[in-house]
């Protein structure tokens, strides 16, 4: 028998008991003819003592960090004046009786304690050593927590756990697919899902009324932070419903992992905000409304200047868009030159800024303004002596998103992002996006989002299809897009509609989607549902700046895996098989 207690469960209620604990050298200490060692198992540390009058003492002796072992003797309470109220054992320690070293250890890559300076290549390459160290072994029992919460929420809601393909056909979310060739079918591939949006619909079409699935998700794409070319999505679908019953289903979950999980109280329902003044507020669309600094317009209010980088500007129908910062007139030249550099970083062709004292202004533009024009800038900025008013004359299309990465960055240096979670839903994005690369029509989220508008009788110029709404909604928390959604169409000509205006051809789209086609033809109910990033709600919930600290055995930022050494070459009798040549 290996063990009758858990080390980590041992409290005072346990002393005088004979048990028996298997687990690690987390640590040793000799101190003057008697050994110290903290063993660890799946549930925490415990102080165990080797007294030099007992025959186990030589063994003791050998132990070292890592090492795994098995130890039986009876719980006692710690002398007074060396208890450890950090830890939960804390007030116990076990003298030890008998000790059997079931496995010895090499010295370790990096100390499991000490965690700045490791690389994360090394880090990730002894993945099973780095999940040994508490903080991060604390991630994994949290997701484990967080996903069995969600589960019995949704089987309690009526929700339908269906499992779907991973070797299927592309589905558009907008990044490339990974591919698996086909040996049974010469020439041909499968693609790994980017989601299941597609099979999802159908099991609506299905009757099953309301499906969700935890489920891992494929992109070949640029990988961030928050980015995992495999992740997971707390995926769902529901028929008979609007866009008020996907949010409450899901405002319900996170209401109760928070009770359940942090218990915290959520504040329900979550604000709301239209795109367009997410755009024009924060300049993106997922804001973060941790904290003010919001972005005005004030083209309006100065289109008759001669400030000419303005007046350029305005006359190539581009605006200009300010932000407030308060206190910031004591910024120095030089710092001001650094926020001048930074936007142009993030694409603007420049920054103006006039700084307020006094009651006066202070800039090498103010000459350019009259006081009237002043008068209106102060005024909509809400400013005050002492602030600092900066500047983007740009197209419509780069002066907000600048602003906004410029907000974002003013907001992490002068400390001004609140504490706590901030959830926002964003919504009334418009349907289709206007490429001008490509010179076509794209979907802002993906073909199957059903528009606001009728779209059947409308016509198809520019102002009219850039006006149109979709039924979909994003989730956002501080300032991370955490989950989207939409009502889709359930419809074969409005979907077939959809796809003419995205310049797919008819071919193309029974090649790709005609399954989806001919099952909207069966009898389709109205149904909508919505995706959630499980890594990136889990990574903000335990305050880590990466996804890849809450996933077990990530890919580096280059898309590899430094434990298995994947992605790595084959034989070529396998590529023979697959009917793969390399070059
Ligand atoms: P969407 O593409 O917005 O929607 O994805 C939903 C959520 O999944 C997370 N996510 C990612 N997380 C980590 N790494 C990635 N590479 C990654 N890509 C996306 C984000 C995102 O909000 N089928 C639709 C949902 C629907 O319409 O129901 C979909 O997949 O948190
Ligand atoms: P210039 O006339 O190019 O020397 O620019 C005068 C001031 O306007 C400088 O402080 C520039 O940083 C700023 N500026 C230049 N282009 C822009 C722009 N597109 N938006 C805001 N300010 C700008």
């Amino acid at each position: 028998m290996y063990r009758t207690h858990y080390c980590g469960d041992l409290i005072s209620g346990d002393i005088g008991k004979n048990v028996v604990v298997s687990g690690w050298v987390h640590s040793r200490r000799d101190h003057g003819g008697v050994i110290f060692i903290d063993m660890r198992d799946i549930k925490g540390l415990l102080q165990v003592v080797f007294n030099p009058d007992k025959p186990i003492f030589k063994t003791a002796e050998d132990l070292r960090s890592e090492y795994v072992v098995k130890v039986e003797g009876i719980v006692r309470r710690r002398p007074e004046g060396t208890e450890n109220p950090k830890l939960p054992t804390g007030e116990v320690e076990l003298l030890a009786d008998k000790l059997e070293i079931l496995n010895d250890s090499q010295p370790l890559p990096f100390s499991l304690s000490a965690y700045t300076d490791v690389s994360e290549d090394v880090r990730l390459k002894y993945r099973y050593l780095d999940l040994r160290r508490t903080s991060i072994r604390e991630n994994f029992l949290f997701r484990d927590n967080l996903l069995t919460i969600t589960r019995n929420f949704f089987h309690k809601h009526g929700f339908v756990e269906i499992e779907t393909p991973f070797l299927t056909k592309s589905t558009p979310e907008g990044a490339r697919d990974f591919l698996v060739p086909s040996r049974l079918t010469p020439g041909a591939f499968y693609a790994l899902p980017q989601s299941p949006q597609l099979f999802k619909q159908i099991l609506m079409v299905a009757g099953f009324d309301r499906y969700y699935q935890i489920v891992r998700c494929f992109r070949d794409e640029d990988l961030r932070a928050d980015r995992q070319p495999e992740f997971t999505q707390l995926d769902l679908e529901m028929s008979f419903v609007e866009e008020e019953d996907v949010i409450n289903i899901i405002e319900k979950l996170l209401a109760e992992i928070f009770e359940k999980l942090l218990g915290k109280n959520l504040k329900t329902p979550f604000n709301r905000m239209a795109y367009s003044d997410a755009m024009l507020k924060y300049g993106s669309d997922k804001p973060d409304t941790r904290f003010g600094l919001e972005i005005v317009d004030l083209t309006a209010d100065l289109k008759g200047t001669k400030f000419k980088v303005f007046a350029d500007a305005i006359a190539k129908k581009g605006c200009i868009r300010a932000i407030c910062v308060k206190k910031g007139a004591e910024f120095s030249r030089s710092e001001i030159d650094a926020l001048i550099g930074k936007s142009i970083e993030f694409g603007a062709k420049g920054l103006a800024w006039i700084k307020l004292f006094s009651g006066g202004f202070e800039s090498n533009i103010v000459k350019f303004f009259s006081a009237e024009e002043l008068g209106k800038i102060k005024a909509k900025l809400n400013a005050s002596d002492g602030d600092l008013i900066l500047f983007v004359a740009d197209s419509s299309k780069i002066a907000p998103v600048a602003l906004g990465q410029l907000r974002l960055f003013l907001g992490e240096k002068l400390n001004l992002i609140e504490e706590g979670y901030k959830f926002l839903w964003v919504v009334d994005f418009p349907l289709l996006e206007r490429d001008d690369l490509e010179n076509r029509w794209t979907s802002i989220h993906h073909p199957f989002t059903s528009p606001k508008e009728d779209i059947m009788s409308i016509s198809l110029d520019k102002e009219t299809l850039s006006g149109i709404r979709a039924r979909a909604y994003d989730i956002v928390l501080n300032g991370i897009e955490l989950g989207g959604g939409s009502i889709r169409i359930n419809k074969t000509d409005v979907q077939k509609k959809i796809f003419e205006l995205l310049n797919i051809p008819d071919e193309e789209s029974r090649i790709k989607f005609g399954f989806l086609l001919d099952a909207l033809n069966f009898g389709a109910p109205p149904h909508g549902g919505i995706a959630l990033g499980v890594d990136r709600l889990i990574a903000i919930l335990r305050g880590e700046t990466s996804i890849r600290e809450v996933i077990a055995f990530p890919k580096t930022q280059r898309g590899i895996c430094p434990l298995t050494g994947a992605p790595s070459s084959v034989t070529d009798k396998q590529l023979k098989e697959i009917y793969i040549k390399t070059m």
